[in-house]
């Protein structure tokens, strides 16, 4: 008997931001954009909130023909914000209730964009401890254009909004979920950036909203928005995304050679391609898949967008050893192994 990580659900908004827009409204271009960090477009959610979008990559992940009973023990949810503090108490709860399941256990988890992985980890423990738990769903939402100040050249064209969600199920005659290692190093800042390299600043900044007449209408508004020391954050990712795909095989009886493909978390294709290049070094002949080019930095929802895409094209297919691997701000780092259903 094996604890499953199902195929992802996945909700991703209509309205794309292009990068021919951003050049429209900040000093930057197309050819700037794709050479530092691979984006073209990105999504942006002008009338859903985290937990709405979440609620949707959820219902669909349980229409899936494969999932027939529904009830769902417990609920963990991960984000890195509650829509500007208007939403309360957690989202879990919120699409608990989406779900019709309002008697599940249900609790947020923020760890920047590892959040997912931090809350698949949480799922999985839970489920060892707890035989009754039976089936718990992981979701991970995000509205980072609701905090991206787009006045800010150095970061707007990163961030794009979304959801996916995974259920983990126990499956008899199924490996599914093999090890999940977790980790953290404190952004304690620098003179620039003194709350983190990567935090909110509350301050006067541009945000953008729907307008029939034109693509976005631009506002001001002085509100908390994403800061972030570009050079030091790249400066950890590069190092702990090969470092949390060693970790989470230690001690299994695979190692790189075994691996069909890495899920990285999408944040941007320098620091996914020299992952890649030192991991090939090392023995991985498998495929790493992301879709960051067109959905941005999605945080923790972009793990499950990559892998709906990959499965739905069979890239990925059941029975593939797979490894989720992401970092984020905190900062955080982590990766889950297991076998595809
Ligand atoms: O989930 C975690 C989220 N965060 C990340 O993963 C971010 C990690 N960091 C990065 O991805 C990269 O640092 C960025 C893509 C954000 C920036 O790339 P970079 O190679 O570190 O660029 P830079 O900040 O060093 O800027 C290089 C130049 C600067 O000009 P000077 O000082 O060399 O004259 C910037 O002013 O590019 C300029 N620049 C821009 N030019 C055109 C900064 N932003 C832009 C822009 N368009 N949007």
């Amino acid at each position: 008997m094996g604890i499953i990580l199902s195929r992802p659900g996945i909700y991703t908004p209509e309205n794309i931001i292009t990068n021919s827009f951003l050049e429209k409204i900040i000093d930057t271009s197309d050819k700037w954009i794709i050479k530092r960090s691979g984006i073209k477009e990105r999504r942006i959610s002008l009338n859903k909130g985290i937990r709405e979008m979440g609620s949707l990559a959820a219902k669909k992940l349980l229409d899936q023909e494969l999932i027939t009973d529904q009830k769902i023990d417990e609920i963990i949810f991960a984000t890195n914000l509650h829509d500007q503090n208007k939403e309360f108490p957690s989202h879990a709860g919120y699409v608990a209730n989406q779900i019709d399941n309002p008697n599940a256990i249900a609790s947020d988890i923020t760890a920047g964009c590892t959040g997912l992985i931090y809350a698949i980890r949480q799922a999985y423990n839970n489920m060892v401890a707890e035989p009754n738990l039976k089936k718990t769903l992981v979701v991970g939402g995000e509205r980072l254009t609701d905090m991206t100040d787009y006045s800010d050249r150095t970061n707007c064209f990163l961030f794009g909004d979304g959801a996916g969600a995974y259920l983990l199920e126990r499956l008899d005659n199924e490996e599914g979920i093999i090890n999940n290692v977790i980790g953290g190093k404190s952004d304690i800042g620098s003179r620039k950036f003194p709350s983190g390299e990567l935090s909110l600043e509350n301050k006067l900044g541009v945000k953008l909203i729907s307008d029939p007449k034109i693509e976005y209408n631009q506002i001001y508004l002085k509100q908390n928005y994403l800061v972030m020391n570009g050079k030091k954050v790249f400066e950890f990712a590069v190092p702990i995304m090969e470092h949390g795909v060693k970790k989470v095989l230690e001690n299994t009886k695979y190692n790189l050679e075994d691996v069909d493909a890495i899920i990285p978390h999408g944040a941007n294709i320098r620091i996914i391609d020299s992952a890649k290049r030192k991991l090939e070094k090392n023995g991985f002949k498998g495929i790493i898949y992301t879709n960051l080019e067109k959905y941005g930095n999605t945080s923790t929802a972009s793990v499950p967008i990559a892998a709906d895409e990959a499965f739905k094209k069979e890239i990925i297919k059941k029975d593939d050893l797979i490894i989720n691997v992401a970092f984020g701000a905190g900062f955080t780092w982590g990766a889950n192994l297991y076998r595809a259903i």
